[in-house]
């Protein structure tokens, strides 16, 4: 059930929605839900060739019309492009899905300077690039739209070894929601998703490579004991970025299956005492309060 598509089939008709980093893993099955709900599509990345097999994919199974432009975030000029050739494309968007994102592990200290700056560049300065872009735009156009951000649960707790990835993903935190109070009077809302573990090829060969994806088992970490599915993903994704949530603004809605919190909680190891060590530790603690 968890794993079936949530909203109705016209849910984003008529609407046009940019989602960068679209041409594999989350971006793409994002990407693809939305068009099967009736939008027209836009994905971007740096890599044109895959980016193009990807959105004659997306067409032929959904029907749909895709727009592949390549884009690295970074860089200004490609953005303003990005945008333009939306326009030429469709005549107008509607919303923007800033999920591109780079990240490595590494300890912090055997980091150059470049190696975190390239992260913030593509993290941060990414978003704050596409975000401002086609804010400008909207704004400037009198229209309603939706800004959606991908951060992570780190974003508010911090993470070693994912450090620079950390730092941006907690800027991209508060400009979602210092914007969806500023720019709230356009009718330009903004929201965040944290995801916990969905597992994607490229991004979790890269973040870890060889046999630390099976050593590190996330869904050790998470009490519903699994990982995420993709269309749960795509399912709040779309939620948010339809009509059908016009009165959430400034939201980080986590989607981890309780990952983050098993992690914080004081007593939450507790989880591995047996059944049977309960009956003694309930005398003991019964006994211990009197003395
Ligand atoms: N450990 C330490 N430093 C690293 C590194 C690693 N695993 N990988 C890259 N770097 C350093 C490089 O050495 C370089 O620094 P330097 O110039 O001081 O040597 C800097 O980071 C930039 O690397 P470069 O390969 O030139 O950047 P890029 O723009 O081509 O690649 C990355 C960006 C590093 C984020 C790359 O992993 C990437 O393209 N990722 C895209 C997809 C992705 O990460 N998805 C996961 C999302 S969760």
């Amino acid at each position: 059930m968890f794993n079936q598509p949530m909203l109705r089939d016209d849910a984003l008709k008529g609407k046009t929605i940019v989602v960068t980093g679209g041409g594999t893993g989350l971006g793409k099955a994002m990407g693809t839900y939305f068009l099967k709900l009736g939008a027209n599509l836009v994905i971007t990345s740096r890599k044109l060739e895959v980016l193009q097999k990807t959105a004659d994919e997306m067409a032929a199974e959904t029907g749909g019309k895709v727009l592949a432009v390549q884009c690295d975030v970074r860089d200004n000029e490609q953005v303003e492009n990005l945008l333009i050739k939306t326009l030429e494309k469709f005549g107008k968007v509607d919303g923007l899905l800033n999920n591109a994102a780079g990240n490595f592990i590494s300890p912090t200290e055997r980091l150059s300077a470049n190696a975190f700056s390239t992260i913030i560049d593509i993290v941060l300065k990414g978003t704050v690039n596409c975000t401002l872009a086609f804010g400008k735009h909207w704004i400037k156009a009198k229209q309603p739209a939706t800004v959606l951000n991908i951060v992570t649960t780190y974003a508010f707790t911090g993470s070693a070894y994912v450090v620079p990835s950390a730092c941006a993903k907690g800027g991209v935190l508060a400009l979602t929601r210092s914007l969806a109070v500023e720019w709230g009077k356009y009718g330009i809302r903004t929201n965040a998703i944290a995801p916990g573990p969905f597992p994607t090829k490229g991004a979790w060969d890269r973040l870890l490579p060889g046999d630390l994806a099976e050593k590190f088992d996330f869904k050790n970490r998470v009490p519903l004991n699994r990982v995420g599915d993709n269309q749960e993903l795509a399912n709040l994704a779309a939620f948010l970025i339809s009509d059908f949530s016009s009165y959430i603004n400034g939201e980080i809605i986590t989607i981890d299956g309780g990952e983050w919190l098993q992690g914080a909680g004081q007593m939450n190891g507790l989880e591995a005492i047996p059944t049977e060590m309960w009956d003694m530790l309930e005398q003991m603690t019964r006994s211990a309060k009197g003395s």
